[in-house]
């Protein structure tokens, strides 16, 4: 008789991170995406940029959501925040249909999104005043949410002030003061510094263990992914479709020190086979190879 298949390592999960799981699992479903598609009309004709995507996320679960530029990321992230419609397929929050936009959905996007002219707590308390706060109520909860991403010193300031990682936690405190059922980020740590990153990486984990809130997170760096989420949605390109929802075997708490061990290098090797997948036959597909090099210099020793 022939052995089984050896189940690949990215699968395999400690005694502690099953149960976790099953833990999750057991929680209500906050968002439920169901079988939907989305198509551009455009001049060059029609794009299909989500093809019959489902997922569900539950309550307080960290999903992140990764592949390729083009692959429908941030079209998908639009629609749960209802800033677009889908043209087929259901997107239910708490079981009920999502249109058009509403205060039960915070975002947070890459660029700096704060209002320049508001200091600090004037953006935070905005979107308070906007949904019936008074203002001496606005302010005491907004003076709250700074506490939690650690600005109270700048709440006074205004944005042009902050560095970029600041920017950001008050656009992460601002989109929270609402009290969201959902956090939806679009790669908001993708133009920081690497060293910076890794900070609000930390940041976000610290801020999301202490509030009821679900996150999805969308990013196109790999370990970030692993650091960060409970599970991995893997989209691929033409059309954007699901390749798998995988579950991090990293257990938790994360820190640097697990980018080296078993279950995070099997999770990025899987997730680089499935976003760079090797051609078929050497050299194919979309890869156009390496270029024909011609050497442009009479120096005879190698720079190698
Ligand atoms: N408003 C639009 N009109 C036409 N095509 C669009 C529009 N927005 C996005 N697309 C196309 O849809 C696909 C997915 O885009 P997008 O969601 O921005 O991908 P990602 O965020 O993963 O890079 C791409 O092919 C893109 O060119
Ligand atoms: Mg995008």
């Amino acid at each position: 008789m022939r052995n089984p298949e050896p189940v690949p390592e990215y699968l395999i999960q400690s005694e502690a991170v099953r149960e976790r799981f099953a833990r999750l699992k057991a929680r209500e479903v906050v968002l439920d995406v169901r079988h939907v598609g989305k198509r551009y009309r455009s001049a060059r004709g029609e794009v299909v940029a989500l093809s019959d995507v489902s997922f569900r996320t539950h309550r307080r679960e960290f999903v992140c959501v990764i592949g390729p530029s083009g692959c429908g990321k941030s079209t998908l992230i639009r629609i749960l925040a209802g800033l677009e419609s889908h043209t087929s397929g259901e997107v239910l929050l708490d079981g009920k249909p999502v249109r058009g936009p509403g205060a039960d959905r915070g975002m947070v996007f890459q660029g700096y999104t704060l209002f320049p002219w508001l200091t600090v707590k004037k953006n935070v308390m905005f979107g308070l005043k906007m949904n019936g706060s008074s203002a001496g109520e606005a302010e005491r909860e907004a003076l709250q949410w700074l506490d939690l991403v650690g600005l109270t010193p700048f709440a006074d300031v205004y944005p042009h002030q902050l560095s970029g990682g600041m920017k950001q936690r008050v656009a992460i405190a601002r989109s929270l003061a609402n009290r969201p059922r959902i956090l939806l980020m679009d790669e908001p740590f993708g133009a920081l510094d690497a060293q910076t990153r890794a900070k609000m990486q930390a940041h976000l984990i610290d801020i999301w263990r202490n509030i009821d809130v679900t996150i999805l997170f969308i990013t196109h760096d790999l370990d970030e992914a692993i650091m960060l989420a409970d599970r991995i949605l893997v989209l691929k390109a033409n059309p954007g479709e699901v390749q798998e929802l995988i579950e991090v075997p990293v257990p938790r708490p994360r820190e640097a020190a697990q980018l080296t061990t078993r279950e995070f290098t099997a999770t990025k090797a899987r997730l680089e086979a499935l976003i760079h997948p090797k051609p078929i036959g050497g050299d194919g597909g979309d890869d156009v190879g390496r270029p024909h090099m011609i050497r442009m210099t009479d120096v005879t020793d190698n720079v190698e």
